[in-house]
Parts: C-alpha cells; structure tokens; sequence
C-alpha cells in the first residue's frame, strides 16, 4: 500500500465505480427527499467531516478537493462539511449525515469529538475510516506515517543547525509542538524528539502544543523572553506554527535560526526560499486522498485492506511516504500542483525563486 502507485489506486477505483454505480442504481433511496433522481442511495454516500481552517489550509485546499473528486470517480454521493474548529459543530454535522445516511464515514478528529460519531455510525453498521489523524473505534487509520513526519523534522532542525554552525549538544532549541488533543501531535513530537536527542539536543523551552499561529507567535515570544532573547533553533510542528514563530524572528532581527514545519503551505514555502524556515514536511494529500478512497471501496465491498502498521490499539494504519522540501525542493510542490507558482512567487519573493528554479 505504502509504494502503491496512484495508477494501481485509479484502476481499482475505476473497477469500483462501476460497481457502486450499478449499485446506486438498484438500490432504495433513502433520504426520500430527492425523487430517486440517482442521488441519496445511503450505501452510496461518503460523509467526511474535516476538522477546521485555522489549524492549516490543506484542510480546505486540498483534503476537501481530492476527497470529493476522488470519492465522486469512485462513484459516491460526497457530502463534505468542516466542522470549524468547534467540537458542538462537529456532532451537529455527524448527526445531520447519519439521519441522511451514509454508507461509510471519513472522519478527520477535532480534539476527540470523532470518538463519539464513530460510535454512533458504528451502532448504525456504517465503516468509519480515521482519515490523517486517529481516534479509537475507527475500521481504518488512513494518514502519513507520523513518526517519520517527525523524524524529517528533527532532521530539519539538525541541518539547519549545520548550516549556522552550532553543534546540537551546545544549540538553544525551543520545542513548539501540536495540539495534544490530535493524536497525531504525539507522533510528531516522538519522531522529531528522536532524531534530536540522539543528536544531543535537549529542548530549552517547550510551550504547551498548539495548532495555531496566533498562539504560536505569543508563545514563542514568552519562550524567547525566557531564553533572554538567545535561540539556534525551533522545531515547530507545522507551517502554521513555524509562521508565528518567524514572525517573532523577524521582529527580532533573528536570522539563520533552524526552523522546522510541515505540510508545504503557501507561507512555509515563502519562508523557505526566504531563508526564514529551513524545510517542510511536505504530504502529497492526494496520495492520502486516494489510499483513503480505496479503503471505503474496499469496506462497502467487504474486502480486505493490505495495511502497513498498527496503531496501539490495535486500528489497522495505513501509511504514505512524507517529503522532505527545502529550497531546492519547492518547484517540486509546485511542479505537482499543490501549491501555485502566482501565490508562492509573489514580488517579494520572485527574486528567490528565480535562484532556485521555481518556475511557471
Ligand atoms: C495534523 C495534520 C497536519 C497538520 C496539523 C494541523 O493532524 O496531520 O498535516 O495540518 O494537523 O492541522
């Protein structure tokens, strides 16, 4: 599963959607409301809830969009709803899904409410898919894997470190972790916490974990405050909260201090080819996209998911390769189509990427 390639993932869908198509068109529409115009059979629906905007765009710009073309090729009715960072949100929209009827649910966590809604869908006989981030009572966990996303992290931190010419044992570093409420946040923290002891690191400050760059800024703020204002390196968890972080650099007049991120946004890259983060931990979403639309063919079929881990308690997980993206790297993202060559090379930033080959 992990090397499958995207064709072997296109071909399966293909062969499926003809079966859910033939499905749909025999079976009984029961949301009642539609007329049976092909819509609304409930063995036919996928219902996903992602979690927020807040915490990273790729929820929005990229999870939303390969899921629902991905699930349509598929031959599903897609009903995607973000549940906007606010648990009451998320069982108000899991509830409005069930009563409509879902054959299978994707659920992406915010902060433990898909727990409960995969107990009521499961009640319901209805496959709950743990899509990026886990939670217990899932069929599947479908995301990266989490401790390497770390480990390229932590990887991050010594390279930039490197490059200032600060060994690791000697470095100021500041730990500015996830969400504990996601359970991914853990995953990251082990894999980076890893790569950077071994190094000889030991966290000079650690923050509470957030996803969030407001929180991010003033955090890292206080941190540095603490640190009288002396710092070689930062592992942040993700792009969003390396942003508030080189905020704080910047306003300090701080450069060459590793920073590390994750998920490629817009912002991470600029500050990459800027030189104010020293890489991301870029996640094509739709190689996840597509793995997790395999295993919801796969469970409404009833056949078996090759796996490639297990979380603790025992959900079947199946993992994608992360990327490491520094500034050689970035025409890559773009070159994939993941992120724009008009957002990332926007004036101020045209001149680096000219020197690292980002092109149209
Ligand atoms: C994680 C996810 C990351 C990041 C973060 C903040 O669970 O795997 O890609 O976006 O949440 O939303």
């Amino acid at each position: 599963m992990k090397k499958s390639s995207l064709l072997a993932v296109a071909a399966l869908t293909g062969s499926a959607a003809v079966m859910l198509a033939g499905c749909a068109g025999g079976g009984t529409p029961t949301d009642g409301g539609d007329g049976g115009d092909g819509g609304g059979d409930a063995a036919g629906r996928a219902c996903v809830i992602l979690p927020d905007a807040a915490s990273s765009p790729r929820w929005e710009n990229f999870d939303r969009v390969y899921l629902q073309e991905g699930l349509e090729a598929a031959g599903f009715e897609v009903d995607i709803q973000n549940a906007q960072g606010n648990v009451n949100t998320y069982s108000t929209i899991a509830d409005q899904q069930l009563t409509q009827g879902c054959g299978v649910m994707l659920l992406v966590d915010y902060q433990g409410a898909a727990e409960a809604v995969a107990a009521d869908a499961k009640a319901e006989g209805i496959p709950v898919i743990a899509y990026d981030r886990p939670f217990a009572g899932a069929d599947y966990y479908v995301s990266f894997d989490n401790v390497e996303v770390g480990r390229l992290q932590g990887q991050t931190v010594l390279n930039g470190l490197e490059a200032k010419g600060v060994a690791p044992a000697d470095a100021t570093v500041v730990y500015m972790g996830g969400d504990p409420t996601d359970g991914n946040a853990k995953m990251f923290h082990d894999g980076a916490v890893e790569v950077m002891e071994e190094a000889g690191i030991t966290a000079a400050a650690e923050p509470p974990g957030v996803w969030d760059q407001a929180e991010s800024q003033t955090n890292f703020e206080q941190a540095l405050t603490s640190l009288n204002g002396q710092v070689d390196g930062v592992w942040a968890a993700n792009d969003t909260n390396a942003a508030g972080v080189i905020k704080v650099l910047q306003d300090n007049n701080l450069q060459g201090v590793a920073v590390s991120g994750q998920d490629a946004n817009v912002a991470g890259l600029q500050n990459i080819l800027l030189g104010w983060q020293t890489a991301t931990v870029y996640k094509p979403v739709a190689d996840e996209a597509a793995a997790a639309v395999e295993v919801a063919i796969a469970l409404l079929n009833g056949e078996e998911v090759e796996t490639d881990a297990e979380l603790e308690d025992g959900t079947p997980y199946i993992q994608v390769t992360p990327v490491l993206v520094g500034p050689e790297e970035v025409k890559d993202v773009i070159a994939a189509g993941d992120a724009s060559f008009d957002d990332v090379c926007t004036p101020e930033v045209a001149a680096a990427c000219e020197q690292y080959g980002v092109t149209e």
